[in-house]
């Protein structure tokens, strides 16, 4: 299946690391980028792809993701998760820490990482929880997991209420060169709502969650990082409000950064009516207002949000067949995220194709310090081949995923991932077989 060389012959090669946007040929050697070139003469033995009509890209990089395992096999393995990251292009992901057990401690950060290596189809850096057991109430054992090869903290999923704790976070983060990531939910201002606080939540009688829920603890934890210097990562960033704090914190000289998700960037709460409380539309930060939605797209496109992350969220499909209030948040995103953005901000210009390959791959590498994000020579081969012409018809049975809960299931967006390599290996071929010409 893999060569140990791979031609990928006269595709529109797009490196954001390096502003390079032009049509060659890119050589793999040795698990390497060995050649990106005019008219490479192919190697003896080695594989062509003809990637004419196609774009060849650095492998996308998802610092969010959820792969569930340890505990949760029934949802997604690691197995599951990376096979549905590589048909995404993905060739590097970060597996947040609510597993169970919890990655809090030493032990658990190692058996996700030797998991990964054993069975997993791309890189997977685990993320170590803030707090043990994610309770917000003592501090994870975050060096030793640093020893263990985590990339950064994060209790993901709930929000550290505690300030006091964020702090002690923040200052043994930033002793570990580590970024806290944070899941910017003040517990007590969202109350247990299920949705965005709204027109529609009061449409629909269920209870929702403000706004201010997120940005409130966006503009707190920003202080803290001013006040600790340490580098601060907001997840999912949803509202209006955040935004403005985050301007306002780099504006006081924070280094503070954030990412979106491709399902905030395209929906809003309005699909929850037009759907019938459909639970694939529930997720946290909750789905929010089409001002919000917009004002996500305008700051993707203007810097504001440094990248895209999926925050692929698998749930079994008999937890998302309850009522509306009653089911997990979440939705699945590794397989739909280059058609979803191709498709909804690309298609109409809402970004150019070397801002949506560097959101993608380029600027998530670099903030967590990974390496990716570049077809400079030398480099790792990790690649992705995509089509921004040909469509993806999102089904129920086409994902690698164990999961099923995606928004776009019965869709048919533009773009399409093609092929995947990581270190120069082949990890997915769409159809199994080498991609035809366009
Ligand atoms: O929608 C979500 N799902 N948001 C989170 O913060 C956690 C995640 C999960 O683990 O299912
Ligand atoms: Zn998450």
């Amino acid at each position: 299946m893999s060569e140990a060389h791979v031609l990928i012959r006269g595709g529109r090669v797009v490196d954001p690391s390096r502003r390079l946007d032009q049509t060659l040929d890119v050589l793999l050697r040795d698990g390497l980028v060995a050649k990106v070139d005019e008219k490479i003469v192919p190697p003896k033995g080695a594989e062509i792809v003809e990637a004419a009509g196609l774009v060849v890209a650095p492998g996308f990089v998802d610092l969010h993701v959820h792969l569930r395992e340890p505990g949760y096999e029934y949802k997604e393995t690691i197995a599951t998760g990376t096979a549905a990251a590589a048909a995404g292009g993905f060739t590097t992901v970060c597996a947040m820490a609510n597993t169970d057990p919890v990655t809090d401690d030493a032990p658990t950060a190692a058996f996700v990482v030797r998991r990964a290596r054993e069975t997993g189809r791309v890189r997977v850096f685990p993320v170590g929880a803030v707090s043990k057991g994610l309770k917000g109430e003592e501090l994870a054992e975050i060096g030793s997991m640093k020893a263990e090869g985590i990339v950064a903290v994060s209790d993901d999923g709930k929000g550290v209420q505690n300030a006091g704790l964020m702090r002690r976070a923040m200052e043994y983060a930033s002793m570990f060169d580590l970024p806290v990531v944070i899941h910017a939910e003040d517990a007590g201002l969202a109350m247990g709502g299920v949705m965005n606080e709204g027109w529609v939540s009061t449409r629909l009688g269920l209870a929702g969650q403000p706004a201010a829920a997120e940005s409130v603890m966006v503009a707190r934890d920003v202080q803290i990082a001013a006040l600790t210097r340490t580098r601060l990562h907001v997840a999912h960033v949803s509202t209006r409000e955040s935004l403005d704090a985050i301007r306002n914190g780099r504006r006081h000289g924070v280094d503070v950064t954030c990412e979106v998700t491709p399902h905030h960037l395209t929906l809003t709460d309005e699909e929850i009516a037009r759907s019938g409380y459909d639970t694939r539309f529930k997720v946290n930060p909750p789905l929010r207002s089409e001002a919000d939605r917009a004002a996500l797209v305008a700051a993707l496109a203007d810097g504001t949000i440094d990248c895209v992350a999926t925050d692929h969220a698998p749930h079994h499909s008999d937890e998302k067949a309850l009522e509306f209030a009653d089911a997990p948040c979440g939705v699945i995103g590794l397989e739909t995220a280059l058609p979803v953005l191709v498709d909804a901000l690309l298609v109409p210009k809402h970004l150019s194709l070397m801002r949506l390959v560097e959101v993608l791959s380029t600027a998530p590498a670099r903030l967590f310090g990974l390496a990716g994000g570049t077809l400079a020579e030398g480099a790792a081969a990790d690649v992705v081949l995509f089509s921004t012409t040909r469509s993806t018809h999102v089904t129920p049975d086409g994902f690698q995923s164990k999961a099923k809960n995606s928004p776009w299931v019965a869709r048919t967006l533009k773009g399409r991932v093609e092929r995947t390599w990581v270190a120069g290996h082949e990890v997915f071929a769409r159809g199994g077989s080498p991609a035809v010409k366009g």
